[in-house]
Parts: C-alpha cells; sequence; structure tokens
C-alpha cells in the first residue's frame, strides 16, 4: 500500500503515459514534429521497424515508406490529409531498416495545443503481414472450394437461404436438374418437388429435420426443368453461424435412377436365377421318380393284359381287372406329363399345320369347354408347318383350353390363334422362323402369386383331387422340348393369354416324316427269336411274358455285355429290343456294337426317356415305356417288315 502511494506520487500523469506507451510491444507509437520528424519512439517501433531510439530521433518518416510511394508523395499528402481532416488512415507496405518490407496499418492523428496550433503527429502502426497473409490464404482456399464445388457435375450442390431459397447453385445442379443459374438463384427448392410432395409440405418438413437433428437424408423422385422425373438421393444440412443460428442449408442431391436401374435389374436375374435352378431341381426329381414308375407301371399293365387274357370268362372278374388297367393307365398318364415337365419325354416331332391340328380338335374343343363357352379361331393363311409332336401338341392345346374352361365357369370366350414371324435373335430363342399359336382367354385371370408359380409343376389353386398342377408345367416343358417358347400373361380379372412359339420345320422335309400307319400283328406274322434286355429283372420279365404270349421265344439278358455274349453265342436271333437306360453300357451303345457285328439284326430300343444324346440313333424304332401288349407288338411288325 505504501509502495503504491509512493509509486503514485512519484509519477506525473506524463509519466504516466510514458510508462504505457513504453509497454507496448505490438503497436509502433511515435510522434512526429510538424515537418514529420521523428520526435519519439517506443519498443513496439523498435520491434516492427528495427530502428534504435538514438538512431531513427530527428529522422524524417518518410523512410518508412517505399521508395515508389515517397516519388509519390505519400509521406508529405498523409501530413496533410491528417491535419485537414483531424485523422489519416490506410494499410500498405512499409520498410524496415534492413529493407524488407512489412504489410501495416497506420494511424496519424494531429496533435494541436490549446490555441490550436498543429505542435506535431501521433503515429500508430500495426504490422498486419500476418493477418493479411491469413487472410490471403483463406481467400485462395475459398476460392478454390467454390470453383471445386463449381466443378463437380455428378452432384447437385447448391445453398438455400434460411426459408429455402437457392442462393447458389453448381455445374452438377445445372446438369442433373437442367436450370442455369441465372434461372434458378433466388428461387424456392420446392419446385424441385412432385406436385404430391409439395402438397405434403415435403421441402418444408425436409429443411425442418435438417435444422432439428442436423442432419436430413432420404431417396424420393424430384423434376427437371424439362418435368421428366428422376431418382434422388438428397442430403440437407444446415449452415449455422457461432451463435447458432442458421445461416441456410447445403443441399446436396444425387441422380440415383441408373443405379436403381441397375439395382432392379439385378435382382430379377437373381431370380430368375433361383427360379430356374428351382425348377431344374424339381425337374430332375420328378424326372427320376417319373422313370422308376415308368417302369413299375409298365410291369402292372403288362401282367394285367395277359393276367386278362388268361381269365376264366367271368365278368366280375373281368371287371376287376379292367379297372386295375385303367388305373394303371392313369397313372402312366400322369408319368407321361411329369416327364413332359422335366423335359425328358420321347417326343415325335413331324411336320405339321397348326391351323389344321386345331380344326381336327373343333369337336373335342367344344365338349370339353362346354356350351357356354364360344371358340373364334384366327389363323394367319399360308402359315408354314412346324416341328412338333402332333400327340403332345393336341394334349397341351386341350390342357389350355381346360384351365380357360376352369378360369370362366360362367362361360366366355376362347380365342385360338396362330401367326408367323421371324425372330431374329432372342436370349431365349434361336434366330429362325417361328409359328406362335396362342390360346386367350377372358375368365378369371391370376393374381401376381399365381401368376409367378403356375409354371411350378404341382402348383394348384384347384384344390386337392381336382387340378394336379401339371397342365402348364407340361405344356410348357414340351415347348422347350421342342426348341420352341412358351409365354405366360395374365391379370387378375382381364383373363389370360398363353402363347406356344414352334420352330417352322425345314423345307426339304428333314423332319417330316409322317407317322407310319402302325400295322396289327396280334402274334400271328410268325413267331420270332427275340432276345430282350433290360438290367430291371422284373420288367424283363413283363416284356418276356409279352412277347411270349404273342407267340415269340424269349432270350433275356441283364446287361449290354451279356446281350452281346448271347448275341455272338447264338447266331439265329431276329430282334433285339433293348432298354436304354442301363448302367455301364446303355442302349445305344450295344446298338452300336450290334451293327458294327450284325448290321442286319433289327433292335429295338425301350426308353421313357428322351435322354439319347441328339442325332443319336435317329434310325432306331423306338418304343416308349411304358408300353402295353399291342403298342410292342405294332413296334415289333413296323421294324421286321411284316
Ligand atoms: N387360363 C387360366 N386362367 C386363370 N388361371 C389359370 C389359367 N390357367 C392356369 N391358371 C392357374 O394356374 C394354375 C396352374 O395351372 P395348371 O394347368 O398347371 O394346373 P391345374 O389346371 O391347376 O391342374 P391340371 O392342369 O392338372 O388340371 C391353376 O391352378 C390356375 O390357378
Ligand atoms: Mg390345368
Amino acid at each position: 500500500m505504501q509502495r503504491n502511494q509512493r509509486f503514485d506520487a512519484s509519477l506525473s500523469n506524463d509519466g504516466r503515459y510514458r510508462m504505457l506507451i513504453e509497454a507496448i510491444t505490438d503497436y509502433a507509437i511515435y510522434l512526429l514534429d510538424p515537418d514529420g520528424i521523428v520526435s519519439s519512439w517506443n519498443p513496439g517501433a523498435r520491434r516492427f521497424k528495427g530502428y534504435e531510439e538514438a538512431e531513427i530521433l530527428g529522422q524524417h518518416f518518410s523512410r518508412f515508406y517505399t521508395k515508389a510511394d515517397r516519388a509519390a508523395g505519400l509521406p508529405q499528402k498523409a501530413l496533410e490529409i491528417a491535419a485537414r481532416e483531424g485523422k489519416f488512415e490506410s494499410e500498405g507496405f512499409r520498410c524496415r531498416k534492413d529493407g524488407s518490407q512489412f504489410w501495416a496499418y497506420v494511424v496519424i492523428d494531429p496533435i494541436r495545443d490549446a490555441s490550436g496550433k498543429l505542435v506535431g503527429y501521433a503515429k500508430i502502426t500495426r504490422d498486419l503481414t500476418e493477418r493479411r497473409l491469413a487472410e490471403e490464404s483463406l481467400r485462395r482456399s475459398e476460392e478454390q472450394f467454390r470453383l471445386l464445388i463449381q466443378g463437380v457435375t455428378d452432384y447437385a450442390i447448391y445453398m438455400l437461404t434460411p426459408d429455402g431459397r437457392v442462393s447458389s447453385w453448381n455445374a452438377g445442379a445445372e446438369r442433373i436438374k437442367g436450370y442455369c443459374a441465372e434461372e434458378i438463384i433466388g428461387e424456392h427448392f420446392s419446385r424441385f418437388y412432385t406436385e404430391q410432395d409439395r402438397r405434403a409440405g415435403a421441402p418444408q418438413a425436409a429443411l425442418e429435420t435438417a435444422a432439428r437433428e442436423g442432419r436430413f437424408e432420404k431417396e424420393g423422385w424430384r423434376i427437371r426443368k424439362d418435368g421428366s422425373q428422376f431418382v434422388a438421393n438428397v442430403v440437407i444440412d444446415p449452415i449455422r453461424a457461432p451463435d447458432g443460428t442458421i445461416l441456410g442449408f447445403a443441399k446436396i442431391t444425387r441422380d440415383i435412377t441408373e443405379r436403381r436401374k441397375s439395382e432392379r435389374a439385378l435382382q430379377e436375374a437373381r431370380e430368375a436365377l433361383f427360379q430356374s435352378q428351382k425348377m431344374d431341381a424339381i425337374g430332375q426329381l420328378t424326372g427320376g421318380v417319373a422313370h422308376d414308375f415308368n417302369n413299375l407301371l409298365m410291369v402292372i399293365l403288362g401282367s394285367l393284359e395277359l393276367l386278362r387274357k388268361r381269365l376264366p370268362a367271368d365278368p366280375k372278374m373281368m371287371r376287376l381287372v379292367d379297372n386295375a388297367i385303367h388305373g394303371a393307365q392313369r397313372g402312366a398318364g400322369l408319368t407321361q406329363r411329369m416327364l413332359a415337365f422335366a423335359r425328358r419325354q420321347e417326343l415325335k416331332p413331324v411336320a405339321l399345320d397348326v391351323a389344321d391340328l386345331v380344326r381336327g380338335m373343333t369337336d373335342l374343343l367344344h365338349s370339353s369347354l362346354g356350351a357356354t363357352a364360344q371358340i373364334t379361331m384366327d389363323f394367319s393363311s399360308g402359315l408354314n408347318k412346324v416341328l412338333a409332336d402332333p400327340n403332345q401338341l393336341e394334349l397341351a392345346i386341350l390342357n389350355l383350353a381346360v384351365n380357360a374352361r376352369d378360369a370362366m365357369p360362367k362361360g366366355g370366350s376362347v380365342s385360338i390363334a396362330a401367326r408367323e414371324e421371324n425372330v431374329v435373335a432372342a436370349p431365349d430363342l434361336k434366330a429362325g422362323r417361328y409359328v406362335c399359336l396362342s390360346v386367350t382367354d377372358d375368365g378369371c385371370g391370376m393374381d401376381e402369386t399365381t401368376h409367378r408359380r403356375a409354371l411350378e409343376p404341382f402348383f394348384t389353386t384347384k384344390g386337392v383331387g381336382k387340378g394336379t398342377g401339371l397342365g402348364l408345367s407340361m405344356v410348357h416343358g414340351m415347348i422347350q422340348q421342342s426348341g420352341g417358347r412358351f409365354v405366360l400373361e395374365s391379370k387378375k380379372g382381364e383373363g389370360t393369354r398363353v402363347e406356344l412359339w414352334l420352330p417352322v420345320a425345314a423345307a426339304d422335309g428333314d423332319h417330316a416324316r409322317e407317322p407310319a400307319d402302325a400295322k396289327p400283328l396280334n402274334g400271328r406274322e410268325g413267331p420270332l427269336r427275340i432276345l430282350a434286355v433290360d438290367d430291371d429283372a422284373l420288367v424283363l420279365l413283363n416284356t418276356a411274358a409279352m412277347l411270349e404270349d404273342l407267340g415269340h421265344t424269349v432270350l433275356e439278358a441283364t446287361s449290354g455285355m451279356s446281350a452281346l455274349e448271347i448275341i455272338r453265342r447264338e447266331d439265329n436271333i431276329d430282334l433285339v429290343i433293348t432298354d436304354q437306360a442301363m448302367p455301364y453300357m446303355t442302349g445305344s451303345d450295344l446298338a452300336a456294337v450290334i451293327r458294327a457285328e450284325k448290321p442286319d439284326l433289327p433292335i429295338i430300343l425301350a426308353t421313357g426317356f428322351a435322354e439319347l444324346p441328339p442325332g443319336a440313333d435317329e434310325g432306331l424304332p423306338k418304343l416308349s415305356k411304358p408300353f402295353r401288349q399291342q403298342q410292342l407288338a405294332d413296334t415289333i411288325a413296323k421294324t421286321v417288315g411284316f
């Protein structure tokens, strides 16, 4: 306390100011006399300008100016302005003692005595070099940033005022939305939204969410200047002042229409692949089961037929056997459909006229469709013949007609039409000419799930015992196996249209084999020595029994190898009937060896499969399993040439 008092007392007011100024090192503070001669100096001045007090006192202040400024008379002008206007203030380069320059902020105030006479100037200088550098680099980085954003073309990046008006616009925004900067700056951003979104208040809600949560992100439809729409990914961030008030919003929009499209395409491809894998798996399974079933049914049918012949003429017993035969035949029909779905049935394609075939079915169609359905037919004139199995195609058309009937319980109309088209190249069809046969009904149509699953085997909406769910699968499989295309179009309440595309038969009649008329044999044309080959003993037994019943002598072999042994041993064999699907040596393998050794020995291939490699054994007569005795007799007759 005492010391302070002493301290205070020891200083005059002048002394105190001097102390203050002496303490300042961030500002150069010094006095000039009326002519501009330096008359005081402080540590700040020494630090900036590099002169000691003793060196500079008495010097003219113009030495702090650059040569150019001196030549322009700037020092004098500064003093004049200060004297005249009461203050001079400017920024500019000044020189240090060592000749280096610094950016200075300068204020000059005139000092007057009580009478108003100018007695000198107070000069305050500040070194702004650093601030200036910082400002410069900020300006440069802002410029770069602006150029960067302006240059981005993949994203629309722009700013909004707090109330949602566009305040900046980049090249991406122009590209994506179609407006140029002049057209859009100042407009409200809600114009990019759809009418519906605008009415629902989506633009405002987006800004509110961004303000409240610090970010808004969403995908949705936006509108371009030309009115077209695109799928946009939109991000909105609020821009805030240090005190938290919202200065505006930064908005980034990306056009993701393409991405969406490719995602959808990928998804569809995946589903299609999955579907086809599933169908393949079901096909394998069904085909396998059907194959075994075929063999069993063959045994049952064959034995029943023999039994029927040997039974005493008792009508009661006959009826039972007939029932059993009927049941087995229905089972055989079912396995045929399963094989058709699995694309493993034996097709006998011939060149046929689709229009003739359908017209020939008119009565059948009328009776299956019932009186309440109207049938119209429309075939382009001059249709080429197609290559297809006539029986299977008839069955397919019948299946479609029955489906149409079921879809129109109160009646309706079914139209069957055909036209010819040239297919250049399609992923599912070889280039060439095709006849497109269509069956269209105006029935109940299918909902989405039914449409998606209609081709699956065993898929039916008709209830247990009513539909097998094999109708469409069979038609589909048969068409695929025939080298054609199956198209199913249907919508709930709008009817159904099925198209069967079939390849036009080659003009040279290559495949135009008409099925030869079967000659009845009845086993009376003379007994033959027949070698029957089958790896399934039960089937072999059954075939042998049927052959014997026809009056032939039968030799049996359960493999290709043992069959060859018998053939080499016995030389009076008239005919070989062999199963195709056997382990180690298939029926066609066996046939190839036999033909090499005994070219004249006729061979019949019995098979429930269409598993022969294309082109193989074209010439061999075939017998499809399960066969009945009459079919066996017919084939033998044709083969041996009775
Ligand atoms: N013309 C059609 N109109 C409406 N739905 C149909 C039509 N054709 C088929 N469907 C639908 O597709 C399902 C599968 O048909 P598909 O022919 O394979 O079997 P199904 O008719 O049920 O049985 P099946 O043919 O053995 O009698 C049907 O159960 C039905 O729901
Ligand atoms: Mg059906």
